[in-house]
């Protein structure tokens, strides 16, 4: 602890930490709320400074307020921006490399969902939209992450997927082909960057208590049935924390999990078991 209280987060080589990110930059898109912003905490928890982004940027400055009040951190910026555009991306990475040196760490998670859509009823400017959000981002971040991974001797990448990236479920046609895609996409970058030390990794997430399932249980109407009825689709009969979550991406994230990379790990309370 420093003079004001606040946690160090720095290491030395030669002492032993205990930490598990201590020197370590991480970028989490998607990380004004939900999901990514409860890895954020844990990340500057575990030592890291952290890059959280999003479009929103009033919600953003919320988070961020949020993430220094929580964790005492100094060393946490927000980076507005929109992850299906390539010039953002390449600001929100550059940006977070001239704040803290470096970046180790990509957490592709910003993502949208388009439900109760078959193939029919879905129009051309929806399956775009769903597809460059959740699927594109992954593309045009990673590829302006990588030469700075490659640069800090190796790194991790992690994308958040989802259950449906492993089962179809219907009406979420655009949803599950982005979320699908994902999954081989991991695959194939981990191929691709193996030989460099960067590993990557996805998760794929049952259902989480988030914005994004709120929206889904105001619009079902009746919200504590809906709360009830998301439940009982998962074997262990509830719904997921952001926090349960995060933790999964801390490992992936880590050298916890140093021999793995290209998996997809479903954090789902067995819903992809049966
Ligand atoms: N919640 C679940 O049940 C669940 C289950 C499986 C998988 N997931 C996946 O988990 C990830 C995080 O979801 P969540 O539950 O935490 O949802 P959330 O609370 O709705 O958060 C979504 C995040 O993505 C950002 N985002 C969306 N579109 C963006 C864009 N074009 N550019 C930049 N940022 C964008 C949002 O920020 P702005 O709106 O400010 O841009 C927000 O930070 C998503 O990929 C989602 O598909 C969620």
């Amino acid at each position: 602890m420093d003079d004001e209280g606040r946690a160090s987060v720095l290491c030395h080589p030669s002492s032993v930490c205990k930490v598990k990110l201590a020197n370590k930059v991480a970028l989490i898109t998607g990380g004004n709320r939900g999901i990514g912003l409860a890895t954020a905490k844990l990340f500057v928890a575990e030592g890291a400074r952290v890059a959280i982004s999003g479009r929103n940027e009033n919600v953003g400055l919320a988070a961020l307020q949020e993430l220094v009040r929580q964790t005492t951190t100094r060393d946490a910026i927000f980076l507005q921006g929109n992850v299906t555009r390539q010039h953002d991306c390449e600001q929100i990475v550059n940006e977070t490399v001239r704040a803290f040196g470096r970046l180790d760490i990509l957490f592709n998670n910003a993502g949208i969902i388009l439900r109760n859509r078959n193939v029919e009823t879905t129009t051309e400017e929806e399956w775009d939209t769903t597809l460059e959000t959740n699927l594109k981002s992954v593309f045009l971040m990673s590829r302006a992450a990588l030469p700075h991974l490659r640069a800090a001797g190796g790194g991790t990448i992690v994308n958040t997927s989802s259950y449906v990236g492993l089962v179809g479920f219907k009406g979420l046609a655009a949803y599950a082909a982005s979320k699908g895609a994902i999954v081989n996409l991991t695959r194939a970058m981990a191929l691709d960057h193996a030989h460099e030390n960067i590993r990557v990794n996805c998760i794929c997430p049952g259902s989480v208590e988030t914005d994004m399932i709120h929206s889904a249980w105001r619009a079902y109407g009746d919200v504590e049935a809906a709360a009830r009825v998301w439940a009982s689709k998962h074997p262990m009969n509830r719904i997921a924390s952001p926090e349960e979550i995060a933790r999964v991406v801390l490992f992936l994230a880590s050298d916890d999990s140093s021999f793995i990379t290209g998996t997809a790990i479903p954090v789902d309370g067995g819903i992809t078991a049966g």
